[in-house]
């Protein structure tokens, strides 16, 4: 496996190299092709991974000439086998980071501690709630409208061993309205996750995150690599102290 590299771009001075494990339409994932195109973060998309044959998502990933591989669970004789492969892949395409985007496959233990601190997913609500086993797509936020909250949104977080609990890098919220359907709300939240993964992988290619526990401190752009002229300034990231939680506004 290659050496780990938690420090980011200040450290090496080479784009981060990501991997992004999808199952469907991919829009996500074009958000984060999107933003690495455009200079947004010091990274670059080395390899799509797809569970399911024919994703769209793999599309995209051609589109933009990145590699794009299915590695479809069915034809695996085991669970194992199918993660071996995964790694392999990952391993072979030399990630520093892999990027669950859309993924809809539960990661065995020890796939999760191989990728430990390096490893993360996107939820479409504000976890600890509304998370875990079952808890995906539209089921989401069914249970965000039955539970009656005023507020949802979504969580980019670092995976552990325990279905989405893993340390919380970006939260961005957004209304939950009395007309509101599942449609409507996963419609709105949505337009938050494609600027929230973004953002944390900018902060993890930047050096900036550190994982406390089961938080993460994000430092201040001065003590990671210099922002770079072309990328916005991460929402709320500019606060006086050392350090700072990272949360997205919701838009107006
Ligand atoms: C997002 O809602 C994400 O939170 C969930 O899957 C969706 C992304 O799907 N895990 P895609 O990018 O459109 O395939």
């Amino acid at each position: 496996m290659p050496e780990r590299r938690p420090e980011g771009l200040g450290r090496t001075g080479s784009p981060l190299r990501v991997g992004v494990l999808v199952s469907g339409t991919g829009t996500v994932l074009q958000a984060l092709i999107d933003a690495c195109r455009a200079g947004e973060m010091p990274a670059e998309i080395v390899v799509v991974i797809s569970n399911v044959p024919g994703a769209f998502a793999l599309e995209r990933a051609r589109a933009a000439g990145i590699p794009a591989v299915t590695l479809d669970h069915r034809s695996f004789p085991s669970r194992a086998a199918f993660e071996t492969a995964l790694r392999t892949t990952l391993d072979g395409a030399g990630v520093d980071l892999v990027c669950l985007a859309g993924f809809l496959r539960i990661l065995t233990p020890g796939f999760v501690d191989a990728f430990a601190g390096r490893l993360m997913n996107i939820h479409p609500a504000l976890l600890p709630a509304f998370g875990g086993k079952g808890m995906y797509g539209d089921r989401v936020h069914e249970t965000v409208l039955a539970s009656g909250a005023r507020v949802s949104g979504c969580t980019v977080h670092f995976v552990t061993r325990d279905a989405d609990a893993g340390p919380i890098i970006v939260q961005a919220p957004v209304p939950v309205e009395d007309d509101d359907t599942p449609a409507t709300l996963s419609a709105r939240v949505r337009r938050e996750e494609l600027r929230a993964f973004p953002l944390a992988v900018r902060l993890f290619a930047e050096g900036r995150l550190r994982i406390a526990g089961n938080r993460v401190r994000v430092l201040p752009a001065a003590a990671g690599s210099p922002p770079r002229t072309n990328a916005p300034a991460a929402p709320q990231d500019t606060a006086a102290g050392p350090e700072t939680r990272v949360r997205l506004r919701a838009k107006p």
